[in-house]
């Protein structure tokens, strides 16, 4: 190292802080002097030079290593994803030339340190990782595939929208609480509860943190949670998950219109915070070229209106098993396939409403002209299907003891939530969506499995 050089000040690779840095261009103007680390994303030889793109999961930066730096053994030698540290000055482009940020990196000086160098040869990341390598490799390589750039932006702009929730819901002051994921009541059905020994106990993994939420508004208002929720789906779909991550909130004091008006803000302002962020806006557009904003208001769609609208377009209801598809009747658990190919045949978000009590969950409130169906929403996008479910919540003592019966669920393990019945009860409601699905939206990916950092589903559980 050239100790006579002026200082090099430590940057991101992505910094592009104008106060702080100027750029070289090879005449009158000289660049500022930078030290950077990260790891070697590509490298290509030129003649006498050597280009590195250098990643360190800000950016990326053009590194130009010339004259002896370029004959050093390290550089000679060098393998993809070794991590470096340069020093150098930082130069415009040539006219012409394309690079990150309009800029490269006149290397000075670059250091490998003890152990960071990455495996070459047979061992090297790109033999394990490649265009052709198998799915099922590639999932059991997720630690690699990972740095990989599609893969990073997804997890980059999950962490923007999951920010975003946040943001919002504080705006709209409501508290984040930290429900448990270790419990001893079912939400959302027998069947996909994972089991497990607690102690001496028998206990579950949550499927939902609703009835912990609506145990917080006596005291704190409307709250919201982002944990994990699971579910033992046994089928392999692209959109279920076993662990996925449930934004969950609850409202106090509302009506049915007030949810859907609330969560219809949420969802869009949301999208307006995340793309706020001029990186995050980019990474979206690179992965998802024909994304709009939604379209306000959302379009809103009762459960017997969608029926008729599958019975006229003739997407038949495939689901019974031994029996010959037939045109859909109210009382049909609208299956995942139909509704998809309703949502993508209308093509803008849709809230699907009023369910029929008889195949949504024990705690959904009947509404009062058709007791029928209940106060209960699903909202669906186009390409993924159903993102949010939500519903209004029985507040009625006796009226949540016949639907505990209804649903053959034993009362006693829920004393705490029938509580609240008891000590001032009110009209209330809320929703989870899976952030999972929302980024598959967003994102334009096919399967949720690609917007989780490890995805876990049937038949997965590393790495
Ligand atoms: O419709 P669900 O089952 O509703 C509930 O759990 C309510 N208790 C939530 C509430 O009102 N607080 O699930 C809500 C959302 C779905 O719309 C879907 O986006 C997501 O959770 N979800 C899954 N995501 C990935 N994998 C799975 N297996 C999922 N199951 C549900």
């Amino acid at each position: 190292e050239d100790t006579s050089l002026p200082e090099a000040i430590k940057i991101k690779l992505d910094d592009t802080d104008s106060a702080k840095i100027k750029l070289g261009n090879g005449s009158d103007v000289k660049g500022t002097r930078v030290r950077v680390f990260g790891r070697v994303h590509r490298e290509r030889r030129q003649k006498e030079r050597m280009f590195i793109t250098l990643r360190d999961g800000y950016g990326f930066m053009q590194v130009i290593l010339s004259g002896p730096l370029a004959k050093t053994y390290d550089a000679l030698t060098l393998t993809r994803e070794t991590s470096m540290e340069i020093l150098g000055q930082l130069m415009q482009v040539p006219e012409g030339a394309h690079a990150p940020n309009g800029r490269e990196l006149h290397a000075d000086y670059f250091k490998i340190h003890a152990g960071w160098k990455a495996a070459g040869g047979e061992d090297a990341i790109t033999n394990r990782v490649s265009k052709d390598t198998e799915k099922a490799t590639l999932l059991d390589l997720r630690h690699l595939t990972l740095r990989g750039e599609t893969a990073s932006k997804i997890m980059i702009v999950r962490d923007a929208v999951e920010f975003a929730f946040n943001t919002v819901y504080k705006e709209l002051r409501m508290r984040k609480v930290s429900p448990p994921a270790l419990v001893q009541t079912q939400v959302e059905g027998g069947s996909t509860l994972f089991k497990l020994g607690y102690y001496h106990e028998e206990a579950y993994l949550t499927q939902s943190s609703q009835l912990y939420l609506e145990t917080c508004l006596p005291s704190m208002g409307d709250v919201y949670c982002i944990e994990k929720s699971f579910r033992a789906e046994k089928s392999l779909t692209r959109r279920h998950l076993a662990e996925y991550s449930h934004v969950e909130a609850e409202l106090d004091f509302i009506t049915f219109n007030d949810l859907l008006d609330h969560l219809e803000h949420v969802m869009c302002r949301v999208l307006e915070v995340t793309m706020a962020d001029p990186t995050i806006k980019q990474y979206i557009t690179e992965l998802n070229p024909e994304f709009k904003m939604p379209e306000r208001p959302f379009m809103r769609m009762k459960y017997q209106d969608a029926i008729d609208w599958l019975v006229e377009h003739e997407i038949l209801n495939d689901e019974e098993e031994g029996k010959p598809p037939r045109p859909h009747k109210f009382g049909d658990d609208i299956a995942e396939a139909a509704e998809r190919k309703m949502t993508d045949i209308i093509n803008r978000p849709i809230f699907l409403t009023h369910f029929p009590a008889a195949i949504k969950s024990f705690y959904m409130m009947k509404d009062k002209d058709d007791p029928r169906v209940t106060e209960s929403v699903d909202c669906l996008m186009p390409g993924v299907g159903e993102i949010v479910g939500g519903s209004m919540r029985i507040f009625d003592y006796e009226e949540l003891m016949a639907a505990y019966a209804r649903e053959d669920i034993e009362p006693g393990p829920y004393y705490w939530y029938t509580d609240q019945r008891k000590y001032g009860s009110s009209p209330h409601g809320g929703y989870g969506l899976g952030l999972e699905r929302f980024l598959a939206w967003l994102c334009d990916q096919h399967t949720v499995r690609d917007c989780c950092l490890y995805p876990r589903y049937f038949g997965r559980c590393k790495p």
